[in-house]
């Protein structure tokens, strides 16, 4: 067996393989990571196969729909996922081929409705149905702390006590640990006794993990993260530096054409000087009047950089070749101290 973690923050992925037919499978994995996934396989000589979630994540976004456009490889998760990408959906019991590997699904709802474990050799990934020293939390969306009660102690913790865990996350950097240390040590399962364990689970009082909304939308939908709008619009766009900009400004060619796109306010208060106003939300239906030459350049800005970075994805999708944003907004212009202007369009 080929084995690799991969820790991001507080979340692990993992890799998979099989040494004598270099099929691999990826758990877990996390969508800023994906060249280091591909290029861990590619060191080891592996093929990736699968793309498995443990369950649906609330605190981190999931690669495996893009890796699996990437790779043209299938995307597996529990059948009770609600996620409309997912290309094998496993039941209880079944198990995924990969090379001679096989890695066994184990449904363990809880903390979520569709989390399950998978056991391969002498190892059980535990997604966050089992931590060390802890459980998946079940206040999250289809949480249940009964049905996490049933997955751990008539499920996992009756799997071979010397079975390694491996967690879908461990915040004090221990690799891993095994179900029978768990049984011994994890302050979590020493309530063995159901309503003393749902009653602790439901009065942990967490708080919220950062970008809850924005996980449970991109993973449960197969939809894009705002960070991946920004960064896939910002592949296809070259900036400008605000020096380049103030010597362009500075030259006293006039070939340059600096468009505004924050709102009429924000513009009123203090823009470049001559730049035209057209506000990101307009931009589509006013380009035919307000920008006539297609094969002028043109600077987008905005306040931050972000917006800006879109509307010239949107120009270049348009035809405008020439346009090109600013590497920073308005912001940076102020802070640089460079000359800002108040008042309306001329
Ligand atoms: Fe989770």
């Amino acid at each position: 067996m080929i084995f690799e973690t991969v820790a991001t923050g507080g979340c692990r992925s993992y890799v998979i393989g099989c040494e004598d037919t270099c099929a691999a499978a990826l758990i877990d994995p996390e969508l800023s990571q994906i060249d280091r996934y591909i290029a861990l396989a590619a060191r080891h000589g592996l093929r990736i196969r699968y793309l498995v979630d443990t369950h649906t994540h609330a605190d981190h976004f999931s690669a495996t729909q893009q890796l699996g456009r990437q790779l043209r490889v299938p995307v597996v998760m529990h059948s009770a996922s609600p996620a409309p990408f997912i290309d094998l959906r496993l039941q209880g019991g079944e198990l995924l081929i990969v090379g001679r590997l096989r890695l066994q699904a184990l449904h363990t709802p809880g903390h979520t409705r569709d989390s399950m474990c998978l056991c391969v050799e002498d190892r059980v990934f535990t997604g966050d149905t089992l931590l060390i020293g802890g459980t998946g939390r079940t206040d999250l969306p289809s949480g249940d702390a009964g049905a996490l009660y049933e997955s751990l102690f008539e499920g996992v913790l009756r799997l071979d006590p010397a079975l390694k865990v491996y967690p879908a996350h461990e915040y004090k950097g221990r690799s891993h640990s095994s179900i029978g240390q768990e049984l011994a040590e994890n302050p979590r399962l020493q309530k063995s006794d159901r309503k003393a364990f749902i009653e602790m689970m439901q009065n942990l009082n967490l708080t919220m993990p950062t970008h809850v909304t924005e996980a449970l939308r991109t993973n449960m939908t197969g939809g894009k993260t705002v960070d991946q709008m920004l960064s896939e619009a910002a592949a296809t766009v070259p900036f400008m530096s605000l020096g380049e900009l103030k010597a362009c400004l500075g030259s006293g060619r006039d070939d340059l054409v600096v468009l505004d796109v924050r709102e009429r306010d924000a513009f009123e208060e203090g823009h470049i000087s001559g730049a035209r106003l057209l506000p990101r939300g307009q931009l589509e239906l006013r380009v035919n009047q307000e920008l006539t030459d297609p094969t002028k350049r043109i600077l987008v800005y905005c306040e931050f950089g972000r917006v800006s970075t879109l509307a010239t994805a949107t120009l270049r999708q348009m035809g405008f070749h020439g346009a090109v944003a600013l590497d920073g907004g308005m912001k940076a212009w102020r802070e640089a101290g460079h000359a800002v202007k108040a008042g309306k369009e001329p």
